[in-house]
């Protein structure tokens, strides 16, 4: 089947030479690119800026921003049968990218932000994809109660939540430990590689993409 996954950070500009942006190393989100591939998926990769190599066989997008992720998987999510949105995407932008480098001036500076499309929640409506929604919670409390919320509110059939407030996990590290959380139940999944955990997590989403083809 056709599956989408997105991943990495987003930078989100203040002026030519500065950014905003997060600890996301992109190594979950590629790991799962190459276990889908492995398991004979093709496999389109929407990244943000990472330093990894783009697995054999699977096609790529590059982007910077959110704007331009949404762009990227709104032109390209409705011919996947399955979507994994794993990417540390931005929740705020400058209001307005400065045209040349801001020079200090006084003791503080204050930047305006504003609201960047939610990616993974436009995903049903408007972007209108009928397949296999698969969503990431990367939560420091109530991890589990966050990630149902996410879960309802953003219309998926499965969240994976990390407790990003845990030494050794999440973030850049090249371990993860998750639970799913479906709309009827969850499973918690033991500390595993990033590698090794994409290969179960690969399993996960094809038996309820499975599931929901037979319902
Ligand atoms: O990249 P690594 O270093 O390997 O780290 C992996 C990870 C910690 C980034 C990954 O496991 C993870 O948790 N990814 C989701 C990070 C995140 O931003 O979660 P969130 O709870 O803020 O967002 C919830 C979901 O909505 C996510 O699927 C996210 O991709 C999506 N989203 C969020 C905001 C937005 N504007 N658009 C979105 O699509």
């Amino acid at each position: 089947m056709n599956v989408l996954v997105t991943a990495g950070p987003t930078r989100e500009p203040i002026d030519p030479v500065r950014f905003l942006t997060n600890r996301s190393s992109g190594k979950m989100g590629y790991e799962l690119a190459y276990a889908f591939t492995a398991a004979g998926h093709q496999v389109l990769l929407i990244s943000g800026p990472t330093a990894l190599n783009v697995p054999d066989g699977v096609d790529f997008i590059p982007v910077e921003t959110a704007a331009d992720m949404h762009d990227a998987v709104r032109h390209h999510i409705t011919r996947m049968q399955a979507a994994v949105f794993s990417a540390a995407v931005a929740d705020y932008t400058p209001a307005a990218v400065a045209p040349e480098k801001l020079k200090k001036s006084g003791e503080t500076l204050t930047l305006e932000l504003v609201r960047t499309p939610d990616i993974l929640g436009s995903a049903r409506q408007p972007f209108g994809f009928a397949g296999t929604l698969v969503g990431f919670a990367a939560e420091t409390e109530n991890l589990l109660a966050n990630a149902r919320a996410k879960l309802a509110r953003k219309h998926c059939d499965l969240i994976i939540a990390n407790d990003v407030s845990k030494p050794g996990i999440g973030f850049d590290s090249d371990h993860n430990e998750v639970t799913l959380v479906y709309p009827d139940h969850t499973e918690s999944l033991p500390l595993a590689s990033k590698h090794d955990l994409a290969h179960q997590l690969v399993q996960a989403i094809l038996a309820l993409h499975a599931q929901r083809v037979e319902s």
